[in-house]
């Protein structure tokens, strides 16, 4: 097992069993993300870092039959939760591992949904670079996650559940992708603040 899936393993130890729960509190525009993805008949999306695979039935369902979704994740007890909500979804694949460890095809997706998973990889870098790769050309990406966060004591709780906060992970994907919509916004009242990003890929960045 990789050193990024033993921490993330470690983390949801105990939090599976209500990470969905909980969630809505924190991760903030996460619908957003998935309607701006713009899932269409027949397409072929990856969610990245799918967790218990909340978003995963409203894509297939964009899909359609002739359409394939993937959920990727590193943690077996979510992945239980995501199984269970697509058992009788037939376009949707589950897969279990690191993303930066798994063989992805060159232009495998028409899409990619990274709803805040970018901010809990340690080699974003690579992920961002992989991400690039394995979509077809004009393909595109959906990224939502944590921005910054102002509030010292606040950080410190966020940095403890794995988050890094995404300045530099944002501006790599403004470097690489073509964009057509990029904004920041603030919760509750700019305690923190998180992005949302979508973008195409084009020959613009390698
Ligand atoms: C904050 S959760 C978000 C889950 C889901 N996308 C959502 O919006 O509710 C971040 C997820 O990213 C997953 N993750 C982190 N690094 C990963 C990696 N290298 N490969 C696959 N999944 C990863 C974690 O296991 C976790 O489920």
């Amino acid at each position: 097992m990789s050193q990024q899936s033993e921490r993330m393993r470690r983390l949801y130890r105990f939090q599976a069993p209500i990470y969905d729960k909980t969630r809505w509190a924190f991760l903030h525009g996460r619908r957003q993300a998935c309607e701006l993805l713009r899932p269409r008949s027949g397409e072929r999306i990856l969610d990245l870092g799918c967790g218990t695979g909340r978003w995963l039935p409203r894509l297939a369902k964009k899909v359609g039959r002739q359409g394939r979704i993937v959920g990727i994740d590193c943690v077996s007890k979510l992945l239980a939760r995501a199984r269970s909500r697509c058992r009788q979804l037939s376009a949707v694949r589950i897969v279990e591992g690191d993303w930066l460890e798994l063989d992805a095809e060159p232009e495998a997706f028409d899409a990619v949904l990274l709803s805040y998973s970018l901010s809990m990889i340690d080699d974003w870098q690579d992920c961002i670079r992989k991400v690039h790769d394995c979509l077809s050309p004009q393909g595109r990406v959906v990224v939502v996650d944590f921005l910054h966060c102002r509030t010292p004591g606040l950080a410190t709780v966020f940095r403890r559940h794995g988050v890094q906060f995404g300045a530099e992970r944002r501006a790599e994907l403004q470097r690489r992708f073509a964009l057509t919509a990029d904004e920041e916004r603030p919760a509750f009242a700019s305690a923190w603040s998180w992005y949302l990003l979508a973008g195409h890929r084009c020959a613009k960045a390698q």
